[in-house]
């Protein structure tokens, strides 16, 4: 088994040294963090959960308690074990911290030996108490512009498309465009229901069979949960209400892909921050160019892996656009794709409502996405036994022998 990897989080930087080495020297894998609001961003991001957290209680930003409060109400994150290390031994700070969700209390000085102890014993319950969960989380897919208008939503209904008719599974598409809403559009899905469905419950997750009901089923395996009817209605869509259905999408599928839109707002960006990988739409014209550079900068500023964007070269234009390789001069990085300019295709795909990997798969357009929907999931399916591998499929694997 790995190490156990365990978060610290302390606003003393000499007492996270201090843990680090105690814990490193009885191996196992630590994290340190001395802000808690950043420490709590960070756990949210993908491979970052830790098996336990150690956490102080007096910290200026946000106190050990309303941390755990947080952390409880994160679906993500709730299922995680702390352990509370203060200074205060007294019984009502004990009370307090079990009150806000702690698992288990220790007063300092710490002896490590004693740490060492309890840490085994919390992680052996909780490894006990954990419902199964399946050997791997849907891998998140995001696709995002800050420029608006060069493709997102197209690359994100046909990269969903892809997935689903490459490898002959169900893949969720969340509409996070949510004062567009163009999905349903898009797949001419009538949406029943949608995401402002979720607004009205109490609850911080809800069945799966509710989210199964909400989603709406196209006949290519994509299943669409809707942007609201109205943008009016798209206030009311917090964060609250994405995850409630957000522990189903991510356990109950191989793949998840989200349209963010172009707004960089709370909700966009928890469906940044969840990413595996973040598809940054961008055009071939300066405006693009400059919003793809400020969302990268944006990025970075935000700790992102920068293995984790891959910039996507939206060719909108039939002449006079930027060549690929000055797009990428101007944006300090490679392009990860160039999808083709189609004349037509994708503009009757939007007023057909058949998106174009269907009506022609064989478009210059639709084999750039279908390569980069094999590209992005060809590793996580391989060891799957393809039955019956479908047209596209063969296509694909066709074109990158030639390539
Ligand atoms: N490769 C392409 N070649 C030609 N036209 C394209 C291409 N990609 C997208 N388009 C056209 O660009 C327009 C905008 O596409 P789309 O709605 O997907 O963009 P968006 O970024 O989601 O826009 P919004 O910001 O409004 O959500 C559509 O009319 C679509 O047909
Ligand atoms: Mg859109």
């Amino acid at each position: 088994m790995s190490p156990a990897h365990i978060l610290v989080v302390d606003d003393n930087e000499k007492a996270c040294e201090m843990l680090a080495y105690l814990l490193t020297r009885r191996d196992y894998q630590v994290t340190t963090n001395t802000r808690p609001i950043e420490a709590l961003k960070w756990m949210r991001r993908p491979g970052n959960i830790p098996d336990l957290i150690l956490l102080d209680i007096v910290m200026p930003a946000m106190d050990g308690y309303e941390f755990v409060r947080q952390l409880r109400a994160d679906p993500t994150v709730a299922h995680v074990p702390v352990i509370m290390l203060t200074a205060r031994g007294h019984a009502d700070d004990k009370v307090a911290g079990f009150e806000a969700g702690a698992d288990d209390y220790l007063v300092k000085p710490i002896n490590a030996a004693e740490l060492d102890l309890r840490i085994r014993a919390l992680l052996a319950r909780s490894r006990a108490a954990m419902p199964a969960r399946p050997a791997s989380e849907a891998t998140v897919l995001t696709v995002f512009s800050l420029r608006g208008g060069v493709g997102t939503t197209s690359v994100a209904v046909n990269l969903a498309v892809a997935l689903a008719t490459l490898w002959n599974i169900q893949v969720p598409l969340v509409d996070l465009a949510l004062k567009k809403g163009h999905c349903a559009w898009m797949l001419n899905l009538t949406p029943r229901y949608t995401i402002s469905d979720l607004v009205e419950s109490k609850e911080s997750t809800v069945d799966s069979e509710i989210v199964e009901n909400l989603l709406l089923t196209h006949g290519s395996g994509v299943k669409l949960l809707a942007a609201p009817m109205s943008p009016v209605d798209a206030e009311l869509i917090t964060p609250a209400v994405l995850d409630r259905t957000w522990p189903h999408l991510l356990t109950g599928y191989p793949f998840l892909v989200v349209d963010a839109g172009s707004d960089l707002s709370e909700l966009t960006l928890i469906a940044l921050e969840r990413a595996h990988t973040v598809l940054l739409m961008l055009a071939p014209e300066m405006l693009a160019v400059k919003s793809a550079f400020d969302a990268l900068q944006v990025f970075d500023r935000l700790g992102f892996n920068r293995d984790r964007i891959v910039p996507v070269l939206n060719t909108l234009f039939p002449r006079h656009g930027l060549t690929p390789q000055n797009v990428e001069k101007a944006l300090g990085r490679p392009v990860g794709t160039v999808i083709p300019y189609e004349r037509t295709s994708f503009v009757q795909a939007i007023n057909s409502g058949r998106p174009l990997i269907i009506t022609d798969p064989k478009a210059p357009a639709s084999l750039a996405i279908a390569t980069l929907a094999h590209k992005l999931s060809a590793a996580e399916m391989e060891s799957e036994e393809i039955a019956n591998p479908s047209q596209l499929l063969s296509m694909v694997q066709k074109l990158s022998q030639t390539s």
